[in-house]
C-alpha cells in the first residue's frame, strides 16, 4: 500500500463550534504519523483559489477552546459546477494533496463525493450545528449549539415569568428538528413544533389554558426554524389569541453558532478527526465518520449520502432501486431508529410538562 505523504483540512458549510478541535485532531495526530497536512483556507472556494497553507503542531495550539474555524468557511458556487470541481482537483494535484478531512454539514459531503469522484479521495466529518446527517447519531457543534440555546431561554423565561408570559422562541437547525426538541426538554417548554411530528394546537392551547388556572405564569414554546421563514411570529399571535395568555417572539439566530464548544463537542471533534486520519492510513478513504453508541465507525460517503437524502425524502426512486436489498433494509432501519427517537422525545414532552 502507497504510503499517503500529505493530507489537507478544510472546513465548509455553516461553522459549528468544535471544528477548531477537529482541525487540531487532524493535524496532531498527522503529524505524529509523519504526514504533511495542508491547511485549505474558505472551503472549497478556497481550495480552488489555492489559499492554502502548512501547518504545523503550533499553528493548532490554543483553539480546541475556540468557536468557529481557523481555516474560516465559504459557501461556493463556483464548485457546485463540475468545471469548478476539476480546478479544486487541479489544485490538489498542484499542492501535493493526496486526500482531503472535509469538515461540514450535507453539503460538504456532497463536494467531498464529487472531489472524490473527480480523483481526490475525501474522508467527511459531521460538523454541523443542526445534527441533520443520519449515519451519525451527533455531528459536531450541536452539542454546543444546545446549551447555548439553553442558557439564552432560561433567561427568556426569567422575564417570562415576571410578566406572566408565553415566549415562543425559534432554534436554528434547518430542516431538523434536533436543537428544538432536545432544549425542549432541558428548558421544560410546553412543546416543540417540528416539521418532523406534527403538532395538535387545540391540545397544546388546552393544556396552556388549564396551567393558567392552576397558576402557571410562564411558558415555553420552541419552534425550529424549518418550518418557515415567518411561523414563529404567526405561531405567537395565534397563541396568544387562542389561549388569551400575552405572547413574545425571539428567534435565537446565529447566536447559536458561536462560542467556546462544550466537552461533549471537544470530545468527539478529536475523536472523529483522529479516526480520520487512522482511516487514511489504513489507506481507507471515501468514509465519514459516524458516532455509534460511544465508537467513533466509518462509513462509505456514498452510502452516507444516500441514507441522509433517504432521511430527507430526497432519494429518487430510480436511485433506491440500485441498492442492493440488505443494504437499503440497513439504511432505513437507521433512518426509522431516527424518527422513533424524535418521536420518543416528543412524547416525553407532552406527558411531563404542564
Ligand atoms: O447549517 C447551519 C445553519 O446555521 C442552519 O441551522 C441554518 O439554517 C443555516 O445554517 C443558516 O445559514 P447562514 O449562516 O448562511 O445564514
Amino acid at each position: 500500500m502507497k504510503k499517503i505523504k500529505r493530507i489537507g483540512v478544510l472546513t465548509s458549510g455553516g461553522d459549528a463550534p468544535g471544528m477548531n478541535a477537529a482541525i487540531r485532531a487532524v493535524t496532531r495526530l498527522a503529524l505524529y504519523k509523519g504526514i504533511e497536512v495542508m491547511g485549505i483556507y474558505n472551503g472549497y472556494q478556497g481550495l480552488i483559489d489555492g489559499d492554502i497553507k502548512q501547518l504545523y503542531e503550533r499553528d493548532v495550539s490554543f483553539i480546541i477552546n475556540r468557536g468557529g474555524t481557523m481555516l474560516y468557511s465559504a459557501r461556493s458556487t463556483e464548485f457546485r459546477e463540475w468545471s469548478g470541481v476539476l480546478k479544486a482537483a487541479a489544485s490538489c494535484e498542484k499542492h501535493g494533496i493526496e486526500g482531503i478531512v472535509t469538515i461540514g454539514g450535507d453539503g460538504t459531503f456532497r463536494g467531498a463525493v464529487d472531489l472524490t469522484n473527480a480523483g481526490v479521495p475525501c474522508i467527511g466529518i459531521p460538523g454541523t450545528i443542526d445534527n441533520d446527517i443520519a449515519s451519525t447519531e451527533a455531528t459536531i457543534g450541536f452539542d454546543t449549539a444546545m446549551n447555548t440555546v439553553v442558557q439564552l431561554v432560561d433567561k427568556l423565561r426569567d422575564t417570562s415569568e415576571s410578566h406572566s408570559r408565553c415566549t415562543v422562541v425559534e432554534v436554528m437547525g434547518r430542516d431538523a428538528g434536533d436543537i428544538a426538541l432536545q432544549t425542549s426538554i432541558a428548558v421544560g417548554a410546553c412543546t416543540a413544533i417540528i416539521k418532523e411530528i406534527p403538532t395538535d394546537f387545540d391540545h397544546v392551547i388546552e393544556k396552556m389554558i388549564d396551567a393558567r388556572k392552576n397558576g402557571k405564569r410562564n411558558f415555553v414554546i420552541i419552534t425550529a426554524e424549518g418550518m418557515g421563514a415567518d411561523y414563529g411570529e404567526d405561531l405567537s399571535k395565534m397563541i396568544e389569541s387562542r389561549s388569551g395568555i400575552e405572547t413574545r417572539f425571539a428567534r435565537l439566530a446565529h447566536i447559536q453558532r458561536g462560542g467556546s464548544p462544550t466537552l461533549r463537542d471537544r470530545v468527539l471533534a478529536t475523536q472523529m478527526g483522529c479516526a480520520a486520519v487512522e482511516n487514511l492510513v489504513d489507506g481507507q478513504m471515501k468514509q465519514v465518520m459516524c458516532l455509534r453508541g460511544n465508537n467513533i465507525v466509518a462509513m462509505d460517503i456514498f452510502d452516507a449520502l444516500t441514507v441522509d437524502k433517504l432521511m430527507k425524502g430526497k432519494l429518487k426512486p430510480e436511485e433506491e432501486e440500485t441498492i442492493p436489498p440488505n443494504k437499503l433494509y440497513e439504511m432505513k432501519r437507521i433512518v426509522a431508529d431516527k424518527q422513533a427517537y424524535k418521536n420518543y422525545l416528543n412524547y416525553i414532552i407532552d406527558h411531563i410538562t404542564l
